[in-house]
């Protein structure tokens, strides 16, 4: 097997740069060359050091006037909703019965959900994004087709059964036991099948019965290293609605923590609103959030506050995600535009370092796989972003004034979007070339 060399500027996370010095939390190197071997970074370093490694054996990939980083991370989305994405005027229950609810019904057809399946797929790759953490339906055919459809790329894929047994449409509820048994059905099936991983997804707690979380909350306790993946906190309506459906519990948190789904695997999208003794919560069990800011706005949910949420006296772990089709794009860059836009009407500018953390290895972070994705170590997948800055005539301009690294990775993430992503690469593969694809 030919092993594969990409030579190009290399930039990387190597931690988090809302709890270091920035300085220690990024790498770049001008003229780098990542080694690939077996779907793996096998070595990362300067060309002029590593070039005595390039045998004949070794295909080497010249990108001069790109920038290497790893593939964006998508912490948080939903792809039975791909074609309802930019749908008119509601807010977020209206919003899921009006548009998401139909949608989702329609994935019992396991032809309809194979097309979007691999539509969704390459619509990832062709962003940047080469790895993801997924909502199905609550029908089983839906979890077998994306999983399917990840399986050519070789690409490190969350996904599992929505479980909904209450307040929802006939057609979308699963039952509790069933909704477990199913689950466990399939975790039998794909969890770590190549880079498949399971994670059991109640949807949130509006749509499941104290019986439903409590059998998420036994899925989590006997199969070990599955991932748990929710919403919460994201809009008034539905936090007074939660109060109501569980009146005894002291916060929306607390419903989870309750039933054993507060802890370092799971991750909950949104989370805006969350009242302090709730971060602490999350907090001191390690529980993730996940920031998507392109949803929160265009739902009109709210400001996520991104600097309380990881204040350095307890830091909550935050990934970036899209929550797509409440979220507007399948961007990362988009969405970190995005995020910066939301943390400034908080008051806060993000920096570049920030943002590309929060896309890359934050987002790993969160999804508990920051020992083999968001970042280019040694060891570490072959999940590669080739980003090109003057994609278009206007980031061009914009590039060629530049006077730092940093202001052109800023400039690039409020400014650019599908078109500045040159090349993808998953597992150590080429899966997609923005000049080649038709
Ligand atoms: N809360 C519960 N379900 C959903 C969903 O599908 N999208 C969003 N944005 N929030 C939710
Ligand atoms: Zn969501």
């Amino acid at each position: 097997m030919t092993d594969l060399a990409l030579r190009g500027p290399v930039y990387t996370l190597t931690s988090d740069p809302f709890l270091n010095p920035e300085a220690d939390c990024a790498v770049y190197e001008p003229d780098g060359l990542i080694l690939l071997r077996d779907g793996l970074i096998s070595a990362v370093g300067a060309y002029a050091n590593l070039r005595g490694t390039l045998t004949e054996t070794v295909e080497l990939r010249h990108y001069p006037d790109s920038i290497l980083m790893p593939g964006f991370i998508d912490a948080h989305i939903h792809y039975p909703q791909s074609e309802i994405i930019g749908s008119f005027g509601t807010q977020l229950l209206e919003w899921l019965q009006k548009y998401t609810f139909p949608a989702e019904a329609r994935f019992v057809d396991a032809e309809h959900a194979r097309r979007i399946a691999d539509f969704f797929i390459a619509e990832l790759q062709r962003n940047g994004s080469t790895a993801a953490s997924v909502f199905c339906t609550s029908a089983p055919v839906s979890v077998d087709a994306i999983f399917e459809a990840a399986g050519p790329s070789n690409m490190l894929l969350l996904a599992g059964l929505m479980m909904m047994d209450s307040h929802a449409p006939a057609n979308l509820v699963n039952g509790a036991q069933a909704s477990y048994d199913v689950s466990k059905m399939l975790i039998e099936r794909w969890h770590n099948r190549g880079r498949r991983l399971y994670t059991v997804s109640p949807r949130f707690a509006l749509t499941s019965s104290p019986q439903q979380l409590e059998l998420a909350g036994a899925l989590l306790r006997e199969q070990g290293d599955v991932r748990l993946q929710s919403h919460i906190s994201e809009n008034r309506a539905e936090i007074a609605r939660a109060a109501e459906l569980y009146p005894t519990a002291a916060h929306y948190t607390d419903i989870y923590e309750r039933y054993g789904l507060l802890d370092e695997r799971a991750i909950y999208g949104h989370g805006i609103h969350l009242s302090e003794e709730e971060l602490c919560r999350f907090h001191e069990t390690g529980a993730n959030i996940a920031h998507c800011p392109t949803s929160n706005f265009f739902i009109g949910s709210g400001l996520f506050d991104i600097a309380r949420t990881k204040d350095s006296a307890r830091p909550v772990t935050v990934g970036l995600g899209t929550d797509v089709g409440g979220g507007t794009s399948f961007s990362m860059l988009q969405t970190m535009s995005e995020s910066y836009k939301m943390a400034q009407l908080r008051g806060i500018s993000l920096t570049a370092t920030q943002s590309y953390y929060l896309a890359t290895l934050g987002s790993a972070e969160a999804l508990g796989l920051a020992d083999r994705i968001g970042s280019l170590q040694a060891g570490y997948a072959g999940d590669i972003v080739v980003l090109d800055p003057r994609a278009t005539p206007l980031l061009k301009l914009r590039a060629d004034s530049a006077e730092s690294l940093d202001e052109l990775l800023f400039a690039l993430m409020i400014c650019a979007d599908d078109r500045a992503i040159e090349a993808t690469y998953v597992a150590g593969e080429l899966v997609y070339a923005r000049d080649t694809a038709n």
